[in-house]
């Protein structure tokens, strides 16, 4: 394991897993693979840019020509799959593009991957993939997918894929599922990152429903150790957890990045209801403990974090913002608003 394609590398957590493993391993060399879609950005990877060890190929996890090319040319024997589309909001208003990506383009790699005897194949899934769970219950490895949304049908598809081609053909393959991420360069749809940019700028947050939905906030980091993690000392065939197996309510949330702000109560909007909303995910994370990881930050200091590094790094996510994110906005958010005043 040295020759690593990371698919979506441009994204936010691919991102953040790029820069981490090309500080630690001295001798592993990365290839980006990414389509740069609107949440690809190379801004993300500018630590890395001028490091030798660090190849930057656009490309679409869809194309097998030019995904096998660049493996054989690259010499690649791991593939990890961050590649895909990432948003519930944008998936229930158009899931084509989450059905050829992350369905499609998972099955090219794994095909890829199976064709040219990978040494192993990681697939970055979501907690998402088990539905809205119950209070009282914490969803295990070995229970089964019933994902909601489109985006988790999709991404429960790519985990079936893996599976089958472990099952099928030996294809050595790894799978972790994790909750849900917050940190640096999250593109600003996400509730977090959108929350603390309009805060910023005294502008709404719109809270889906009463907002009393619980999510697992992780930071990106440790998320990226846990991937780390099971890429060296996972067991092969085997589905892995990721999370701090703490939940928070999303108004806890809310709270806690206007505190971090110092912006009042008052910007809170209560907006119609994200359809099918998911109204908790719980992640039992007791395999991957047993790997010997440990989250390094609590929930409440990931949001604060990422909050303090929004109001920091402006230069990054402002024009982000000021560019098409404005007619999703529009699209997402215009008549949810509108109704709320
Ligand atoms: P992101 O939306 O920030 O980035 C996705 C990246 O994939 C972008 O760089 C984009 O350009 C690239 N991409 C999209 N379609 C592509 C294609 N067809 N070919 C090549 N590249 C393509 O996503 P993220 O939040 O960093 O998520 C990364 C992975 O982690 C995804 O697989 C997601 O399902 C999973 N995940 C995310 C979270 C979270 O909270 N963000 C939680 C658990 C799992
Ligand atoms: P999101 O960041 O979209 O992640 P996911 O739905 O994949 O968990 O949303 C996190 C939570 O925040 C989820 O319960 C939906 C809620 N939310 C809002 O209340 N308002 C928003 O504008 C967004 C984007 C999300």
């Amino acid at each position: 394991m040295k020759n690593f394609l990371i698919t979506g590398g441009a994204g936010f957590i691919g991102s953040n897993f790029v820069v981490s493993l090309l500080n630690k391993y001295l001798d592993y060399h990365v290839v980006v693979y990414d389509k740069l879609t609107y949440a690809g950005n190379l801004e993300n990877l500018l630590q890395v840019t001028d490091n030798p060890r660090y190849t930057f190929v656009k490309g679409d996890i869809c194309d097998a020509t030019l995904v096998s090319e660049t493996v054989q040319k690259h010499q690649i024997d791991t593939i990890v799959n961050f590649a895909a589309e990432t948003h519930v909001d944008r998936s229930i208003m158009d899931a084509d593009a989450f059905m050829n990506t992350n369905v499609q383009g998972t099955y090219v790699l794994l095909e890829t991957a199976r064709k040219l005897g990978l040494e192993r194949f990681h697939q970055i899934s979501t907690d998402e993939v088990y539905g809205d769970v119950p209070e009282g219950i914490a969803s295990l490895e070995s229970d089964p997918v019933a994902p909601r949304s489109p985006y988790a049908a999709s991404k429960a598809s790519g985990d079936l894929m893996t599976l089958a081609f472990y099952t099928t053909y030996q294809l050595p393959v790894t799978i972790t599922r994790g909750a849900n991420n917050i940190g640096p360069y999250q593109y600003p749809e996400k509730v977090v990152p959108l929350f603390a940019t309009n805060a910023i700028d005294n502008i709404p947050l719109p809270v889906y429903g009463d907002g009393r939905q619980k999510r697992d906030y992780q930071y990106v980091l440790d998320h990226c150790r846990a991937v780390d993690r099971v890429l060296h000392q996972g067991k092969i065939g085997e589905i892995y957890n990721i999370g701090t197996g703490h939940e928070m309510e999303n108004m806890t949330m809310v709270r806690i990045i206007l505190d971090t702000l110092g912006k009042p109560e008052s910007l809170i909007r209560h907006v119609e209801d994200r359809p099918g909303h998911d109204r908790r995910y719980s992640l039992n994370v007791e395999k991957i403990q047993d790997l010997g990881w440990e989250p390094k930050h609590s929930l409440a200091q990931a949001i604060e974090l990422t909050a303090q590094w929004y109001r920091d790094n402006e230069w990054w996510w402002r024009k982000i913002k000021e560019g098409d994110f404005q007619t999703y906005y529009e699209a997402q958010y215009g008549d949810r608003l509108r109704a709320a005043q």
